[in-house]
Formats: structure tokens, sequence, C-alpha cells
């Protein structure tokens, strides 16, 4: 019998809070977080918008931390958009730089922690040298069970839309696909990430309150929470009220 891997535990947060008491009906199982309002908080200090992106990496990690707290299975990360690429190439070139050294500096503790880090995006643009080290990050850490990082890296839910249409009109033409008979199941196979749950708590810093192109499809039935917290100023306890707030939901998905 396979030996079962050895993981981390999370590290406690550093004022020694604890994730809130639910019952686990009230955990969203998909998390998907807009981590919005770096640019506003690097403007607040006098500092240039790449100084907020590099502060918004302790707040996902802390994130990551409190979601396996607290017992999300799967934690969605909109690191770059395929509208992102309008923002001016000095910024392009920072992030992209940025995803790359993020991964690379932070897939061990990751894969320690038992978290499974998948990339969600689109190949078409992507630095290649970004899409080495996902595509690296994703093998080591392929096996590993305690929580789903999607990383979305050149993610746009409409182009995702598009992608998804194309290939199902290639495997209609083909004849592997009758049109009459696609159902909402067989489009999910033509996903970026096929084994995507469907999002249950949609988290958005800022204040803004948009979805931006964030997977569509997947967070149909999503519940809705918009913080008025900066990006860089989240960690996991701004995880753990919008998991409360979700808790006071009632989901009825179309029923009465
Ligand atoms: C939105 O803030 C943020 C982004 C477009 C980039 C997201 C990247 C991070 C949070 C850094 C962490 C990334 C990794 C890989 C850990 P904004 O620039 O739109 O802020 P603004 O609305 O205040 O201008």
């Amino acid at each position: 019998m396979a030996k079962r891997k050895k993981v981390n535990s999370p590290t406690p947060h550093w004022t020694g809070a604890k994730a809130p008491k639910l019952n686990p009906n009230q955990i969203p199982k998909h998390v998907a977080v807009v981590m919005d309002g770096n640019g506003r908080w690097a403007k607040q200090r006098g500092m240039p918008r790449t100084a907020g992106h590099e502060a918004g990496e302790a707040a996902l990690l802390d994130m990551v931390h409190g979601a396996i707290e607290i017992g999300v299975k799967e934690l969605s990360a909109y690191a770059f958009s395929t509208e992102n690429w309008r923002r001016s190439p000095e910024e392009v070139k920072f992030l992209m730089e940025f995803n790359r050294q993020v991964l690379r500096k932070r897939r061990d503790e990751m894969n320690e922690l038992g978290v499974k880090i998948v990339w969600v995006g689109r190949e078409k643009k992507l630095w290649a040298g970004v899409l080495k080290e996902l595509k690296q990050a994703q093998e080591l850490t392929k096996n590993n069970k305690v929580l789903t990082l999607n990383m979305c890296v050149n993610y746009g839910g409409r182009a995702e839309m598009l992608d998804v249409a194309a290939a199902i009109a290639k495997d209609a033409v083909r004849k592997k696909i009758k049109p009459d008979s696609l159902t909402e199941k067989s489009i999910n196979k033509y996903l970026y990430s096929p084994a995507m749950s469907d999002v249950d708590l949609f988290l958005r810093s800022s204040g803004e309150q948009r979805t931006s192109n964030f997977l569509m499809w997947q967070s149909a039935y999503a519940e809705m929470v918009f913080l008025d917290v900066l990006w860089p100023d989240a960690d996991r306890r701004t995880l753990w009220h919008a998991i409360e707030i979700y808790a006071e939901r009632e989901r009825r998905f179309g029923k009465a």
C-alpha cells in the first residue's frame, strides 16, 4: 500500500486568532478571491503600485493557512487576468516576474502543507517562464489532498467561454459530439480545470462590487461578499469574516 504523505499543519495566526466554530455545512467548499486594492494600498503610502502587489503575497499565503484551518477545500486566486495585459508594460512585466518568483519560492511550503497547486488560464500570451513554473508547481503538488489552490494566471471568464465554444465546435465538426446532446455537465470537461467545483463563496477585497470576469460559469450560484479592506491588509481573518457572512446566507439554487 502506498505510504501516506506526512503534511505540516498550518501555522497559527500571529495574533493567536482562531477560526470561528461553524457547522461543516456552513463552510464553503470552494472560495474564489479577487485580490483587489494593491495599487490603492501602495498609493496611500506614496509607494509604487508594484509595492502593493509585493505586500499582497503575504495576504494570500496567510489565507491559504486560514483556509486549511477552517476546512475550505478549494481556493481560487485571481493573480493575473486576460485584461491585465492592458496595464503599463512595466506593471505587466513586474506581475509576470512576480508570479514566477512567488511560485518558485512558495511551492515547497505549499507542498508540505498538502496544497495542490493548479494553474487555471489561457496559454496564449502567457510568459514561457511563468508557464514553466506553474507546470512545475502543478507536477510537484499533484497528489496533495488538503487544499486545492487554483492559481488563475492569464485567466478571463469570457476567454474561457470562447475557448470552450471553439473546442466544442471542433469536436462537433469531427463528429466527436452531437450538439443536441450537450449538457451543462458535458461543458465542464471543456473548462480550463474540469475538476474545479462550483464556487460557493466569491470574495472581493477593496470595496469594489464587481466580478471582473472571474470564474463566470463556476460562480453562477456563488454567494458574493465584498469587503472594504485593501488586499495587502487582508489575511485569514478576512476570509473567516467572509465565511461567517456566508454562513448566515440562505442558498436556494433556484428553489422556492
Ligand atoms: C489587483 O489590485 C491585483 C492584481 C491585478 C494582481 C493580483 C496580484 C497579487 C495580489 C499579488 C499576489 C500574487 C501572487 C502571485 C501571490 P489592483 O492593482 O487592481 O489595485 P487597485 O485597484 O487599487 O489599483
